[in-house]
């Protein structure tokens, strides 16, 4: 009985945050995108305010482009005035730079597939989603310094977490993977593995639930902080490498004046110990979310 509930609570859960996903979708200005300011109000900005606004050194919106799928990064929360509301490591870091630049922060979420898109659209003003400094992605966008260190991990049902205890385990498994993520690559580097390719990684941890893919590839903090709220699932062993494991944020291309303001603003943050208070914080967050 107390199994069936604990069941049925976390597909409460996954339901909820389908449905929440769902809901933002509908206020969709393109690309998959809803938007939210910090303060947690829903508005829609004129997409001709991203881009153009940042060049001024105070006045204006600074607009961040996020996947708010990836706690403790980047994740929604119902405020205390019980609205919906997207919080976390990167959201903290993007207020203190819109801060330092004296502008508002608005946050758009998006799949994490089209961030970079809307970036060099300019739609939105810089990406900061837990992104990896893979090379084709220098191509395309600026990047910043690095501002945290991630790891990879295996995720997998309780139940085979020994039999997937190294990378070479996986070899002709399904594996669920985030869309456009590194470890997508990862993923594709496996030998005869079937990727599931899925747009949130709430979808990849209900595909593993259902027993749908074997195992996901997810990075260790955002696996960690699902696994305290969903049973069943585990870690294994294996260790998936990868040369790009660092966070950095995104900036459109030449604009050299934002990236030198977003590096400074990482720098202050850095020196002051600030950026490990955000990952305690949104940590405690994220598990006060929990049932
Ligand atoms: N670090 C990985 C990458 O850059 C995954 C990031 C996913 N971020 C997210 N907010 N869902 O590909």
């Amino acid at each position: 009985m107390k199994k069936k509930w604990g069941f049925l609570t976390i597909c409460l859960l996954l339901t909820t945050m389908m449905l929440a996903a769902c809901g933002q979708n509908n206020n969709n200005s393109g690309a998959g995108a809803s938007t939210n300011t910090g303060s947690g109000n829903a508005s829609t900005a004129p997409a001709e305010s991203a881009g153009n606004t940042t060049g001024d050194s105070s006045g204006g919106k600074l607009i961040l482009g996020t996947s708010a799928d990836y706690p403790p990064f980047e994740f929604h929360i119902k405020g205390s005035d019980g609205n919906d509301q997207i919080v976390g490591i990167d959201i903290d870091i993007a207020n203190e730079i819109a801060k330092d630049m004296g502008k508002e922060l608005e946050i758009k979420d998006m799949q994490f597939s089209s961030l970079l898109n809307e970036l060099s659209s300019g739609r939105v003003d810089l990406v900061i989603s837990g992104l990896s400094p893979k090379p084709e992605r220098a191509k395309q966008v600026d990047l910043s310094n690095i501002y945290y260190q991630a790891e990879q991990s295996i995720v997998v049902p309780e139940s085979s977490q020994d039999k997937y205890a190294t990378m070479e385990s996986l070899e002709g498994k399904t594996i669920g993977v985030q869309t456009g993520s590194i470890q997508e690559d990862i993923g594709k580097g496996i030998k005869g593995a079937k990727l599931t390719s899925l747009a949130k990684i709430s979808d990849i941890i209900m595909q593993l639930k259902s027993g749908r893919v074997d195992a996901a590839i997810i990075e260790t903090p955002v696996a960690e902080s699902y696994l305290k709220k969903v049973e069943g699932l585990a870690i294994t062993s294996a260790k998936p490498t990868t040369e790009e494991d660092g966070y950095v944020i995104g900036v459109k291309k030449g604009n050299g004046d934002l990236m030198t303001k977003v590096n400074a603003t990482l720098d202050r943050l850095k020196q002051a110990g600030k950026i490990d208070q955000f990952v305690t914080d949104a940590n405690e967050i994220a598990d006060q979310q929990s049932n």
